[in-house]
């Protein structure tokens, strides 16, 4: 058995979607169901919910039956959602929501892979196929090795790390979540504040792993494309990279100044803004729900309702 996953910002996140009877949402990282669920308990609502773990889908059946044929799973990536739903008969939607990363479920399962802090194979692919952890630690070279640590983990000690790496590898491949934890931790220098230093390396092979940056751009268009006026997009993020992201996205598309970004090229002017903003800055968990689940420690919500105009053009995502 595997905990239960706490849905984090839940309260907020039904605040922002604003659920209404007879309207169709996106839960588009199902993970337990936990935000299906409350949404589905908001209003006599349709949810079509889809994640990209096999698992969290075999798992969501039972809260499904107890819907009444109110909630569809689908098992794939948000990113291609247009495609996944168009095959379910769905083309526009009324509401969109992203709880990005992974589930306590998928992080507590040490055959997974995601955890430094029990063994398992360095696995951390959400989809169950494609690379591994492992092929990546033990095959690229120390170069990119070290840029994709020091970018997707913001390690600022990425080279002392990928250096450690591939000497212990010409010794025996990694193959083991607590095997690399170990060769990062004694690679670093002791953390002050108190964060275990494999955090950050295993964070950006997870981000690399899953291509949870050019999922998330992806998804982000699709839902602009899917979205009805005053359908509403919300998303949680947990990592800075992704809620930069989310952030640029939604500011220059609700007309705000567009970032000079080379993941998200100028608009050509006089586009009309798709969106407008709900929040003028994202929504952070409170100190009770933090003491209650400390996870939520680093979520975020931003939130928009998409306007009449047209979806921007869309840019080639990563
Ligand atoms: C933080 S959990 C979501 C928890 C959920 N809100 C709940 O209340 O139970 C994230 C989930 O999204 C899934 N996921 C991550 N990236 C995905 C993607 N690109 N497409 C579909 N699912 C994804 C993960 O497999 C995981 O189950």
């Amino acid at each position: 058995m595997t905990a239960a996953h706490i849905p984090v910002l839940a309260a907020e996140m039904l605040a922002a979607l604003d659920p209404r009877d007879g309207q169709t949402y996106l839960d588009g990282t199902f993970g337990r169901g936990g935000y299906s669920r409350a949404i589905l308990q908001a209003a006599d609502c349709a949810v079509c919910a889809v994640d990209c773990d096999p698992d969290a889908i075999a798992q969501g059946n039972t809260l499904a039956a107890s819907f009444d044929g109110r909630l569809t799973l689908l098992q794939g990536r948000f990113g291609t959602m247009i495609e996944l739903l168009r095959d379910a008969g769905i083309e526009r939607l009324d509401g969109v929501v992203l709880d990005l990363g992974v589930s306590s479920p998928q992080l507590d399962d040490a055959a997974r892979g995601f955890s430094f802090r029990q063994d398992g194979p360095l696995d951390m692919r959400m989809t169950r196929d494609g690379q591994t952890a492992a092929e990546i630690v033990n095959g690229l070279d120390e170069k990119p090795l070290a840029d994709l640590i020091r970018e997707l983990g913001e390690e600022r000690h990425a080279r002392r790390v990928a250096r450690a790496i591939v000497r212990a590898r010409d010794t025996s491949p990694i193959e083991s979540t607590l095997q690399l934890a170990q060769i990062v931790r004694d690679a670093l220098p002791h953390a002050k504040d108190g964060i275990d230093p494999a955090t950050r390396t295993f964070m950006a092979l997870r981000i690399h792993v899953n291509n949870e940056l050019g999922e998330l751009e992806r998804g982000l268009r699709a839902a602009e494309a899917m979205l009805q006026p005053g359908g509403r997009l919300v998303v949680i993020c947990f990592h800075s990279l992704e809620d930069r992201r989310v952030k640029n996205f939604l500011r220059s598309r609700s007309g705000g100044a567009p970032r000079v970004s080379r993941h998200m090229p100028l608009p050509e002017p006089g586009l009309a803004p798709s969106f407008s903003l709900i929040h003028r800055r994202g929504i952070t968990p409170g100190d009770t729900e933090i003491a209650a689940n400390p996870r939520a420690r680093s979520a975020r919500l931003r939130a928009a309702v998409r306007t009449e105009a047209p979806a921007w053009p869309l840019e080639d995502a990563a």
